[in-house]
């Protein structure tokens, strides 16, 4: 790559999958084959189940990934039945993924309720990875780190184009700041992750079911550690 080299994000999000078994497996299988680079930051977010087991399998084996959550509480720690509380989760997590278009669409998640959740974050040293489903959307206070993730795109192989994922990414960095991070989401796979990395704006990717298979994610994170 030329000039001054960008830090790109690689982030696996699991959504509701994986026994602590085969999450155990993943980790062993990846983390020895992640590419160690300072321009390289290489995420997993488990589900809540499994976050401690990968957590720990991560730190003994010294492997150069991150854990991340998928959601947490908008509110502090107390009385909320079934909530991750951030001062909780962060003994575990150093990013959380807020208001993906699937908690919104399927919990009534609403930009209220991901405000809360990005406070909650920033206050305790969880870095937020907000979601967003195009270029209008507001950014919450704080938050610097954004996925572009249209809808359309999500899981079913059919992604933007890079050149359109470019331009929202500007779009963002124009309405929010130039130093906002954005990076793209959906059907992101091995096929495909040069292009999306190679755009001048994006600085890397959130994928769901290419995440899944540990060889498919190693080849992922081969790919962009050599287009570098
Ligand atoms: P897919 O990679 O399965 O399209 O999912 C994208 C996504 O929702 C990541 O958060």
């Amino acid at each position: 790559m030329d000039g001054m080299e960008k830090t790109i994000w690689i982030i696996a999000n699991w959504k509701s999958n994986k026994s602590i078994a085969e999450a155990l497996d993943w980790v062993t299988a990846v983390g020895p084959n992640i590419p160690t680079s300072d321009h390289l930051k290489v995420v997993v977010c488990p589900s809540f189940s499994a976050l401690s087991e990968v957590k720990k399998a991560i730190t003994v084996g010294n492997f150069p990934l991150l854990v991340g959550a998928q959601d947490l509480s908008p509110y502090e720690e107390g009385a909320y039945t079934g909530e991750e509380a951030a001062e909780n989760l962060n003994q575990f997590v150093s990013l959380a993924i807020l208001g993906h278009s699937e908690r919104r669409e399927n919990f009534g998640e609403t930009d209220e309720m991901v405000t809360k959740k990005v406070a909650q974050a920033i206050q305790n040293n969880v870095t937020p990875l907000m979601c967003v489903q195009g270029a209008e959307a507001e950014v919450p206070e704080g938050c610097r780190l954004v996925a572009y993730e249209p809808v359309f795109a999500i899981g079913n192989g059919n992604a933007d184009t890079p050149e359109n994922a470019n331009q929202a990414t500007k779009a963002l960095k124009e309405s929010n700041g130039s130093d906002l991070k954005v990076l793209y989401g959906g059907s992101v796979d091995a096929g495909n992750v040069a292009s999306f990395i190679k755009q001048p704006d994006i600085s890397g990717v959130l994928i769901g079911k290419a995440s899944l298979s540990a060889q498919e994610f190693t080849k992922i994170c081969q790919i962009v550690s050599e287009s570098k």
